[in-house]
């Protein structure tokens, strides 16, 4: 905060934010969703997971363009209408008095956001950062660790690129020494995937870097074995939890990661430019903040979140899709998800010359999956795909990783898979 303002809380304006949230509460997009939520509240996730009239009614409560299917939720996810209506609301309402809304009047909010995010994730409310997103919560651990020359750190190829940046600016400038691997991936060997990194341990290895879900194919990564491995030793785990929340269920705490950031408008579908950031209590104080905080060396994990003037509706907005997803329960959420992935990978993997790079098991995988067509390039798949049949996805090639991804969303239905499968069988074949 820059200021400590200390207005009490004028009677009209707790009027006037009560109204908005009133409004919010009662739009009809809410209504029907709790009505259809509560008519199959006696579903068990395996067997929603299935139901086509179920997810076409949930499918509602989402604005979407119908003459393109979007299969790039790795990316970024859209807001549902009632969340996306929330945050004009509180734009609005922050626009009639931006000053007192931005440093009094949401403040108190921004506690109880931190709380819920904790509760969601497993860690204690005093470990817990607000950032924009996963990039700035790790590269915050990355930029403000103490090393030294010759310290080494653990980390992949495959690792997402703005963090591997961040690392090879402090090999740069600082002399710390990076050790590389490659995740044999995909993989449903979760002693192979751990032995990557221990296999390099060196007496001098201070941080391991993991990815715990990767973007480029949903790999699932034995994070809570690596920590088990590591738990007597000094060595750090720094975690990119980008993909996890709402996603999959978490304890971050339990599996015993020490660092871990993530994104909040990927699969918890809040507004772009939200994420979080969880320290260990007791490893807070010795991360430098990578914004100058008043209190660099405190033990207050808020020391993370001197920013200055940012757009605080974005926040405020983060409690509308934890309601969202409260109200249609994290376990149904993932078993739409693992069941939409599984249902498009296998029927892609029926067609002569296609290759997936991704395991079925949701032990081993989340809601993204990879495939490649034998004989033509990620691009020309993805723009043929994009092109001729207005279906999004993206093609890389990075390395060791050549494919098309698709992740779809839980409003898609199985017939929108079936336009995919259909395009990548013609595709296939007139190559
Ligand atoms: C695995 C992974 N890590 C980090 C990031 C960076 O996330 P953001 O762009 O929200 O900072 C992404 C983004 O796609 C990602 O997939």
């Amino acid at each position: 905060m820059l200021k400590n303002y200390s207005t009490k809380p004028h009677a009209l304006l707790n009027q006037r934010i009560s109204l908005v949230e009133e409004k919010i509460d009662n739009s009809k997009t809410w209504q029907s969703l709790k009505n259809i939520v509560e008519l199959y509240s006696d579903d068990d996730p395996s067997g929603l997971a299935q139901n086509e009239d179920f997810w076409r009614e949930v499918s509602k409560s989402y604005s979407l363009y119908e003459n393109f299917i979007n299969l790039n939720h790795g990316s970024i996810n859209p807001m549902p209408i009632p969340v996306a209506d929330a945050l004009m609301a509180y734009t609005h309402l922050s626009n009639e008095l931006p000053g007192y809304w931005f440093f009094e009047g949401f403040q108190g909010q921004k506690e109880k956001i931190r709380q819920r995010l904790a509760t969601l994730v497993g860690v204690s409310v005093e470990e817990l950062s607000l950032q924009r997103n996963t990039s700035t919560a790790m590269e915050t651990v990355i930029m403000g660790l103490p090393l030294n020359r010759g310290d080494e750190i653990i980390l992949s190829r495959q690792d997402y690129p703005t963090l591997n940046y961040a690392w090879r600016q402090r090999e740069k400038y600082e002399g710390i020494v990076l050790k590389w691997i490659d995740v044999p991936m995909p993989s449903t060997d979760n002693q192979k995937l751990a032995r990557a990194y221990l296999d390099v341990l060196s007496n001098k290895t201070k941080v391991i870097q993991v990815m715990h879900l990767f973007n480029w194919n949903g790999q699932l990564m034995p994070l809570r074995e690596i920590c088990q491995h590591l738990k007597d030793s000094s060595i750090e785990i720094l975690g990119d939890g980008a993909h996890i929340p709402a996603h999959l269920k978490v304890s971050v705490n339990e599996m015993g990661i020490d660092y871990w950031g993530a994104s909040l408008h990927k699969w918890l579908s809040a507004p772009i430019g939200t994420g979080i950031l969880t320290v260990k209590k007791d490893k807070i104080q010795k991360v430098k903040p990578m914004m100058a905080s008043e209190h660099p060396d405190s033990e207050d994990i808020r020391k993370f979140e001197t920013i200055g003037i940012y757009n605080s509706s974005l926040e405020m907005t983060v409690h509308r899709a934890l309601d969202y997803l409260e109200l249609l329960g994290l376990d149904n959420k993932t078993s739409r998800l693992q069941y939409l992935k599984n249902y498009a990978l296998q029927k892609l993997s029926e067609i002569k010359g296609v290759q997936i790079h991704t395991p079925l098991e949701g032990e081993f995988s989340g809601a993204l999956g990879l495939f490649s067509i034998e004989g033509i390039s990620p691009s020309e798949v993805q723009e043929k795909l994009f092109k001729n049949y207005q279906i999004y996805t993206v093609g890389f090639e990075y390395s060791g990783l050549n494919g098309v991804r698709i992740s779809p969303n839980i409003y898609h239905s199985t017939s929108d898979l079936d336009k995919l499968v259909e395009a990548v069988f013609t595709i296939s074949k007139n190559k």
